[in-house]
């Protein structure tokens, strides 16, 4: 982050939507960390979790990323795996990243924070270079699909802090059935989470019901570093849907706060 350059104005929606060096800085300062560990909080639910688990077992898990910023959920992904690997359990799988983005400097930043990643973490898993498509969603989807047809169906698919921008070309409802469509790329036991901010529930809300998944409002509090470096607790409200592909049960409504035991990953490997 140090080397992109400090911005002066930069304003709220070039922040929420970088397309410069200086606003991305201002991006990863201020969102990064909030959506990052929405999306491990969104995994680490009891029925989510055990289909992550149960999906890493497989050996390859493709992940498909739509309006991916500078990759958040993709590292949020591979972040959980080495703590679970760090935890013992051995998970040796290979993982294809599409990231989805229709600005370059978001998916430039994303392809660097992937290999920093990599590097730093060595791993037992083979992280392959990520397949950029900067055409927007849902134009998006022709490439989505192709893709799929050589490297698998999707088995994790993230739609994270991004209905926002689609309300600007569609319809409510248009979302809602572009990303039945995007499902339809992915795997029978796969699992999409579409997260967006407590400001836009009645959107969430709309999409969710379109994939037969219910909404959730979940709290987080995390540690922030404020500009006074002060370490200070912060609680954020956002929104989650969690799509369980191919379940016989249309709501997972009930899911409850998990955390990484040993019990729950002894169940699963
Ligand atoms: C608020 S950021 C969210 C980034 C990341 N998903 C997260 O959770 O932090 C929204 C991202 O969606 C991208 N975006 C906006 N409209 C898009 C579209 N129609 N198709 C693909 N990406 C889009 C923006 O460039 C931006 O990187």
């Amino acid at each position: 982050m140090t080397s992109l350059p400090k911005g002066t104005d930069i304003s709220v929606q070039e922040r929420r939507y970088p397309t410069t060096p200086a606003s991305m800085r201002s991006f990863l300062n201020a969102f990064f960390a909030r959506h990052f560990f929405q999306v491990q909080d969104s995994i680490l639910q009891p029925e989510a979790f055990e289909r992550f688990c149960n999906l890493l077992r497989k050996g390859e898990v493709n992940i498909v990323d739509i309006g991916s910023g500078p990759a958040v959920a993709s590292l949020a992904v591979l972040d959980l795996i080495n703590a679970i690997n760090e935890s013992g359990y051995r998970v040796r799988s290979n993982v294809n990243i599409v990231q989805n983005d229709s600005s370059a400097v978001c998916l430039q930043s994303s392809t660097n924070m992937l290999s920093a990643f990599r590097r730093r973490t060595g791993g037992v898993c083979v992280i392959r270079d990520p397949i950029c498509i900067d055409v927007p969603f849902p134009d998006s989807l022709t490439q989505i699909r192709r893709i799929s047809s050589f490297i698998g169906r999707y088995d994790l698919c993230f739609v994270s802090y991004v209905l926002d921008a689609f309300k600007k070309e569609m319809t409510h409802g248009e979302i809602g059935l572009r990303i039945k469509e995007l499902l339809g790329c992915c795997a029978d036991n796969g699992l999409c989470i579409i997260l967006q901010d407590k400001f836009r529930e009645s959107l969430i809300r709309q999409a969710g019901r379109l994939q037969g998944a219910s909404v959730h409002k979940a709290r987080l509090t995390q540690k922030v570093y404020d500009n006074e470096n002060s370490n200070a607790e912060q609680l954020y409200t956002y929104f989650r849907t969690t799509v369980m592909l191919g379940s016989e049960s249309e709501d997972h409504g009930v899911l409850t706060r998990f955390c990484l035991q040993k019990k729950a990953l002894m169940r699963c490997f």
